[in-house]
């Protein structure tokens, strides 16, 4: 998930209990990560691949930090199916699936690629294998920007391009985005990783020219900053998500489960949308429509290197 929200970089050093929510969130993710796996199959419901990631996550106890993506070929993210969404995986889909949790306020999050049709496997194993540099290679002091030409010289090396403008990110309790960002491409930022500091990190690799844009779809959204309703049914949306995702991304179509008229959960969401109250994540695609592979971690920055902890 990756979320371009900037907040400005201050410095708060996480406590040990949190901390320890981190490495549990990190633990219940990668188990269920590698659960769903079995999930994803040719004619599956994309729907009830959510649903059931979605449920895994309550039944171990947390929650979900934003609504399962479950983005295919060209698109690289933020992609759910809506309410009643009949869409199944197709014989030849690139399907990533990217998840997160949140267990007193530590967050993880990890994404995969499964090729369904098994005609790109460099790809799938490009995304893989610079996630894997990335991660040999961070340690406290390196600069965000080479970690970032670690990525882009390893999904080069396979003959494909890195997605620029996509990027892992800081996470703080309760707060996916957390600011600092570390590219998927070289560039000259020089943020120096800290220890105790905790990362998303999520290399794109594409057959395309390495950008995404936004499409007019948006299916997923946050709380962005309070201002005035006028609808009855939009101050009611808005309380139901304060209670239950706080500044967490949510679905519509987990609003519609509750709030059960189409109608009227669309206006409301345009309402709210109209006076910035949220915000939505449009569905990200590859401009050149190339397909997109994705593998992701959450690391933690120790004293001379990191600890995944969605291992
Ligand atoms: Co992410």
């Amino acid at each position: 998930m990756i979320l371009f929200i900037k907040f400005p970089r201050e410095n708060a050093e996480m406590t040990e209990p949190e901390i320890e929510s981190f490495r549990e969130a990190g633990k219940m993710a990668s188990k269920i990560r590698e659960e769903s796996k079995a999930l994803i199959m040719v004619g599956e419901s994309l729907l009830d691949v959510a649903e059931t990631i979605e449920k895994m996550i309550t039944d171990e106890g947390g929650n979900p930090a934003f609504p399962v993506n479950i983005s295919i070929n060209d698109i690289a993210a933020h992609y759910t199916p809506g309410f009643g969404s009949e869409e199944t995986l197709g014989e030849t889909d690139l399907v990533k699936v990217d998840m997160g949790i949140e267990i007193n306020g530590g967050l993880s999050d990890t994404a995969y690629t499964i090729d369904l049709g098994s005609q790109n496997e460099k790809l799938v194993e490009a995304s893989e294998k610079a996630l894997e540099k990335a991660i040999e290679s961070i340690r406290p002091g390196v600069p965000v920007g080479e970690i970032g030409g670690i990525i882009e010289e390893t999904i080069k090396g396979y003959g494909y391009n890195p997605i620029s403008n996509l990027s892992g990110h800081m996470i703080k309790s309760n707060e996916l985005h957390a600011g600092v960002e570390i590219p998927n491409i070289r560039t000259n930022d020089s943020y120096q990783l800290k220890e105790g500091e905790i990362f998303a990190v999520e290399p794109f690799a594409t057959t395309g020219q390495g950008h995404v844009e936004d499409l007019d779809m948006v299916e997923i959204f946050s709380i962005y900053s309070p201002a005035k309703v006028r609808m009855r049914q939009s101050r009611k949306i808005i309380d139901h998500v304060i209670n239950n995702y706080g500044m967490l991304p949510f679905a519509e179509r987990w609003i519609r489960k509750e709030f059960k008229s189409k109608l009227l959960v669309s206006a409301a969401l345009k309402e709210l949308l109209e006076n910035h109250f949220i915000r939505g994540y449009p569905v990200l695609r590859e401009v050149s429509r190339g397909l997109v592979s994705q593998k992701e971690h959450t690391i933690l920055i120790t004293a001379d290197g990191c600890e995944v902890l969605t291992k």
